[in-house]
Parts: C-alpha cells; structure tokens; sequence
C-alpha cells in the first residue's frame, strides 16, 4: 500500500511512491504519452503516464479519463525544475472513483452569468481555489493581529430590534413573538457594550444590507470584522487599522506565494503598502483635490466610485479621508471639538482604484449629546440600552469596521468582489 499524500506536501515523498485522493482538472495526450493536470483540493499536480512503461490497460484509462472525474492515483514522486509546484507525479495507477459527463465548465472562455450559475463548481477551478486560500489567509491574518494585540473576541447577535446604520436598507423578518426583527448591518453598537467589559474587542460575522445596489463593491450579505476599543479616540484608531492592514498584507504576502502567482497578483504595489505611512487628509483636502482635477464636485455630499478613484490613484497608497460633514455620517459619531460641523471619524480607502475598505470613527460617549442625537433621530426604546452605556461609566472609545471581500478583492487585484466568497448574494442572484 503506498502511503497517501496531499499535493501541498508532496515536496516530503520524493523517490517515494504515494496515493494521491482528488480528481482529474484535464489533460493533454498524444499517442504516446500522456500528462493528467491532478487536483486534490490541497493543489494541483502533473501526473504523466508514459505508454511505454505502463500496461496497456493504464494507459487507455489515463487517455479516456474525462474531466472533473474523481481519481485515486498512485505514482512515484519526481522532483521537477519546469513544474510550478517543483514536483510530478510518474503514474503507476488510476482507480476511476466516479465518471463524469461533460463537465460544465470546461476549459474554454465563459459569460459571468454562466459560471455565477455554476458556482458550486466553478470554485474548483484553480483560480478561484486561488481567491478562496487567500480569504482563509486574510483571515488568519487579521485575527492575529487582534489576538496578539490583546483584543478578545465578542459574537453580537445577527437578530437585531433596531438598525444600526440607517434604517433604509435593512433585512426585515417576523421574530417569534410577532415582533419585527432585523439581520444585522452591523454589530457597532453591541460591540461598543463589550469594549465596556473587556477593554478592546472585536467581532467577526456576517453583515446584511438590502441596499439595491448594483457595483462591483457591493454585496447584500457581506462578511466584516468590527474592533471596539475603550480609551482609544480618534488619531489611536487610525493607528491600529494601519497596523492592522499592514499585518494583514504581509501575512498573506508571507502565506500565499503560489496563490498569488496563481490569480497572476503583481505583488510590488502590496509590498509598498506594508512599508510605507498612510497619509491622512481631510474630506476638505479630498474635496479640494477632486475640485482641482476637475470633478463638478461640491462640499458635503459622500464620494462615488470615480471619486474614490481618482483620491487613490492620486496617493498611490491606502489614504485615510477624516472629518467628514456630521450629516452625511452616522449619528453615533463624535464631533470634532474644534469644529462640531464635521466628525472624528475616518474612511480608509484602498488604492489601486478600489476605495474604502474601512469605515470607523470616535463614539459620542456624553450622555447629554447622545440624549440630543436621540430626539433628532426619534429613536424608539429599542435603543435604550445603547443610550444606557452613556449613563454608566461613559468613556471616551472608538471602534471601525472593515469589510472582508472588499480587502479580499483589493488584495487579489480582482475587479468584482463576487469572486472573493464562496457563495454571493447579490442584487438579482440568490442562486446557487
Ligand atoms: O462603512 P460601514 O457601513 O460602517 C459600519 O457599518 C460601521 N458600523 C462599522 C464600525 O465602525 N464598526 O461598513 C464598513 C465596511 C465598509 O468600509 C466596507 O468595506 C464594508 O464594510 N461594506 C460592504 N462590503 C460589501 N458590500 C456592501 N454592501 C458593503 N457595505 C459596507
Ligand atoms: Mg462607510
């Protein structure tokens, strides 16, 4: 019996001979020879089998093996300088697990609609495997950064009473007891409670925002991971999503050569983002430059897509946009003290044209003016206990969230943030 590997280790069985568990991805054969591309989920190899020095039997089976048929395959490990991996596989044996017809997604050019249709399987194919390593790894990242920052982790509730971001695009559903619940836009708010408890906490889940949004940086259900931090204002807050996004880079620069390689991600421009400073300019400065390259652009009003663009393209590095007008922003943020028209509170925005990534700010933590923002909003006693934390050891906190496919799309360089989750939702699209 030879001992079963996995392609991502097989660099550990060289001279070997080893069982491969996975399927066949395609193949190229002549008369003579032929090479079988194997995936087993941990990466793809090249198999080949050589007429000559196979039976008969193996070599008719390798030639007629169709695509996506699952295999078991035993082969002698080869070290190989050609190969992307640096290794290949001398088949000695196939046993066909399963047959398969006519794959859908063969290796030919198709539409978007097609392949979102078949998304089941089109995440089989190496680039999107590629996309989906990386999200483990973007993952993996971040939570280090939080676990050996002394962050704790909180899970608010996805079944909320009330909206945390604006009541307009909120998922509504009827909650056991005949109330109305919503699915959480965000777990700011529950969150601001735990940073009450445990200091520095951050959650990480999904999001769900029935905004009708069509662009390539939205989605319906999102995943995002939202820190709070008790004591920490407005100039803190910027600094650790620096440090985090940094981290974060240069964790999946370090874990994810061959994926990047793979989804052909030119790394240069990531690398001077673990490097060098963020600046830091305010949503005058933002609107001035916009002015001056020629947007029709006035004071007040929040940034569309090309606006956000032409900000990036002009830093070539994630920008930090602060102090925006209080009434174009949520009604939890802090006013600045020297000027209470705008907020502390900051978007960072991606560059290399993919806008902001993060949206965070400073917290009102004074009773009086929270009361204030509460008749302003009419707010219902469903957020009385937000307005609570105001009354019972208030501190000054601040907190951002960060969306995970839009960091993921930025980070693979992909234009459209459906591809950096296994299954999306989307305006027109609950399917698969
Ligand atoms: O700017 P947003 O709406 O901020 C909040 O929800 C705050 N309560 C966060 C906080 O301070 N704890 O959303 C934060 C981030 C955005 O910057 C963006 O990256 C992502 O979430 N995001 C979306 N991603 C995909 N599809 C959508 N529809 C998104 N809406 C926001
Ligand atoms: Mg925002």
């Amino acid at each position: 019996m030879s001992t079963k590997a996995k392609i991502a280790t097989i660099g550990q069985y060289v001279d070997q001979e080893v069982l491969l568990e996975g399927w066949l991805w395609n193949k190229r054969s002549s008369g003579k020879i032929a090479f079988l591309n194997i995936r087993d989920g941990s990466g793809f190899i090249q198999g080949v089998v050589a007429k000559e020095d196979v039976p008969e039997e193996l070599f008719a089976l390798a030639k007629g093996l169709s695509q996506e048929t699952s295999i078991r395959v035993t082969g002698k490990v080869r070290a190989e300088e050609r190969s992307p991996i640096g290794y290949e596989l001398t088949v000695t044996g196939i046993e066909v697990v399963s047959r398969t017809e006519d794959y859908p997604i063969t290796p030919k050019e198709h539409g978007v609609d097609f392949l979102l249709d078949h998304r089941h399987l089109w995440i089989r194919s190496p680039r999107q495997r590629a996309i989906l390593k990386i999200r483990a790894e973007v993952i993996k990242g971040m939570r280090d950064f939080f676990d050996k920052n002394g962050f704790t982790q909180v899970d608010p509730p996805i079944l909320t009473p009330s909206s945390a971001e604006g009541t307009t695009n909120m998922f509504q559903t009827e909650y056991v007891n005949g109330e109305n619940a919503y699915l959480s836009q965000s777990g700011q708010l529950y969150m601001e409670a735990a940073a009450m408890a445990l200091g520095k906490v951050y959650s990480f889940g999904p999001t769900f925002r029935a905004e009708k949004s069509k662009t390539r940086k939205h989605m319906n259900e999102f995943w995002m991971i939202e820190p709070e931090m008790a004591y920490v204002e407005h100039a803190e807050n910027m600094q650790i999503q620096e440090a985090l996004v940094k981290h974060t880079i240069k964790h999946v620069l370090d874990n994810c050569p061959q994926e990047l390689k793979a989804i052909q991600r030119d790394t240069a421009p990531l690398e001077r983002v673990v490097n060098e400073k963020f600046p830091i300019i305010t949503y005058a400065e933002a609107v001035k430059i916009l002015q001056e390259k020629g947007h029709d652009f006035p004071y007040g009003e929040d940034f569309g897509a090309p606006h956000e663009t032409e900000l990036t393209n002009h830093f070539d590095l994630p920008v930090f946009v602060e102090k925006w007008p209080a009434n174009i922003k949520a009604f939890y943020m802090q006013p600045d003290p020297e000027d209470n028209s705008v907020i502390l509170g900051a978007d960072l925005l991606a560059p290399e044209g993919y806008g902001e990534i993060v949206g965070g700010s400073q917290r009102i933590h004074d009773y009086e003016l929270m009361k204030e923002r509460y008749a302003e909003h009419g707010f219902d006693e469903s957020y009385n206990w937000y307005l609570e934390l105001r009354q019972y050891g208030s501190v000054p906190h601040s907190g951002f969230g960060i969306g995970l496919e839009r960091t993921i799309a930025w980070i693979c360089g992909i234009d459209h943030i459906r591809e950096t989750i296994m299954i999306p939702r989307t305006l027109y699209r609950l399917y698969p």
